[in-house]
């Protein structure tokens, strides 16, 4: 009822069916040390996953990206991959150590340069445009023999080599991601329960100087290229941050969830709110624990107030990632829980699944609420203002089963929630699927499928295979409908 009303006042473009409006955008995502391969070519160094793989006593030990889907040696592949479905967009990553193999802007690589630029014009030559990631978490092995991401110094490192990457692409990249998912990256690096690169386990102390000078860093960036290149180009700097949507399991813990939720996204404050930095009551919780524990000062680092003044509204969209939801409930007696890092304050938050929602029958934290990627974008506008909208990531991980009616589904009801967020005035103007071909999924390794298109590793040509969830994305995306009859959408679904 309340859509039909709210019609009445939009354009009919807008509104008419399951149609998106033409300014809307489709796209498809990958990321470098996930597809790209030739971990050794040419002048590249090693970063911190390569090392990590390439060590013993890891997840990744027995499995690794060293030569992935191949896409050093087959972006045409990629690209034609893309061009087959009709993106507007291709979101992927640069590699640090291919573009500066020490690290720093004191040399360039050639090869690393001329790899770029090729799939930049190749992508642009088939009109689709470029999405870049500056950072997909493969931090420079130097630069983490010299503390990583918990050494200030990051901030420069980090904003030099952004600035030599707007200098080489900037005049035909647009859209730019400073760092993929700051929450991921800095809980799953220092935590003693996951298993990423670099694997050091600090999760109360190395976790949060690695939050704030992510944010540190990515607010660099985004001045360089406010100063510097957005005059000329006018293309738009923002981060990707993954958000689980969070609901209480009933009415008396709202003010419970609101809490567990901000813990969950404190990241995007020092950026996106008003008053900068961390939201006030969790920095408040971090004063009292870190003073309880025995820390001469809190163990999430504040902001001074000209860094405050530095990182705030350093955006100029919102990039959201999004997979998943949860329900907060109190804990049990007794029950301990960490959320999202390990060192994290136990707010006697527990988050479960509602019984109601589909798991992946491979990816066991994902569990399907697609109204939760609408109530993420509702959150952000009624928080933060009437911000475009970007989401730079959604998708579903399996097995692998074919055909793969259960990812048609996942994205048809996903795509759904994003039309009703338009018809509710919200400015979400592109939808980028996570992922256009399967991926090293990190941990995971092969084991997990995200692809539109299968790529077949045991083929030595990698070939890429569309898969039928590709074949209903490119559908949707030629008839700007997300509800069309499908021979490969089972009813039984
Ligand atoms: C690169 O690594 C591969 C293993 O992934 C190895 O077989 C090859 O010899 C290495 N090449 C160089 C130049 O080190």
């Amino acid at each position: 009822m309340r859509t039909i009303v709210l019609c009445f006042f939009l354009t009919s473009q807008v509104c008419s069916g399951h149609k998106f409006p033409p300014w809307f955008k489709f796209g498809a995502a990958t990321s470098s040390y996930q597809i790209e391969g030739a971990w050794n070519v040419s002048d590249k160094t090693q970063h911190i996953w390569d090392t990590y793989c390439h060590s013993s006593g890891n997840k990744c030990s027995n499995v690794n990206a060293d030569e992935g889907a191949n896409s050093y040696y087959q972006w045409r592949d990629d690209i034609q991959a893309a061009a087959d479905l009709g993106l507007d967009y291709y979101r992927f990553s640069i590699s640090w150590t291919r573009i500066l193999p020490t690290g720093f802007p004191n040399k360039i690589s050639d090869d690393g340069v001329r790899y770029y630029n090729d799939l930049i014009n190749g992508l642009l030559e088939k009109g689709i445009e470029p999405v870049v990631t500056i950072y997909h978490w493969e931090l420079p092995q130097s630069l983490q023999d010299l503390g990583g991401w918990t050494n200030e110094l990051i901030r420069t490192w980090f904003a030099d080599y952004a600035r030599v990457l707007f200098s080489l692409f900037a005049d035909r990249v647009k859209i730019w991601l400073t760092i993929n998912e700051p929450l991921i990256m800095c809980a799953a690096a220092y935590s003693e329960h996951t298993a990423m690169a670099p694997g050091v386990r600090d999760p109360n102390y190395g976790a949060f100087l690695c939050a704030k000078n992510t944010i540190m860093a990515h607010a660099h960036a985004w001045r360089i290229y406010d100063e510097l290149y957005k005059p000329k180009y006018h293309g738009k700097v923002s981060l990707a941050s993954q958000i689980f949507w969070m609901e209480g399991i009933n009415d008396e813990v709202q003010q419970l969830t609101e809490l567990a939720f901000k813990l969950n996204v404190m990241y995007i404050y020092p950026i996106f709110s008003k008053r900068g930095g961390w939201p006030v009551e969790i920095e408040e919780i971090f004063v009292e624990l870190s003073k309880k524990e025995g820390y001469s000062s809190s163990r999430l680092p504040p902001f001074t107030d000209e860094e405050r003044e530095f990182v705030k509204g350093t955006y100029d969209y919102f990039g959201l990632n999004y997979y998943t939801s949860r329900l907060v409930r109190p804990t049990f007696d007794g029950e301990k829980t960490y959320w999202p890092f390990r060192g994290s304050p136990d707010l006697g938050a527990a988050l479960v699944p509602d019984a109601s929602w589909r798991v992946s029958d491979n990816v066991p934290w994902l569990y399907e609420y697609p109204k939760g990627l609408r109530h993420i974008m509702e959150w952000i506008k009624k928080e933060f203002g009437d911000i475009e909208i970007i989401i730079t990531e959604v998708g579903y991980g399996d097995s692998g089963k074919e055909p793969d009616h259960k990812r048609i589904r996942y994205h048809k009801e996903h795509l759904e929630q994003v039309h009703l967020a338009i018809q509710e005035g919200i400015r979400v103007t592109g939808y980028i699927a996570w992922s256009l071909i399967d991926t090293f999924e990190w941990e995971a390794g092969y084991t997990v499928k995200f692809g539109l298109y299968k790529v077949d590793y045991n083929d030595p040509s990698k070939k890429r295979k569309l898969r039928a969830s590709g074949l209903y994305y490119a559908d949707v995306i030629k008839s700007r409908d997300f509800d069309i009859k499908h021979k490969y959408i089972s009813d039984e679904l």
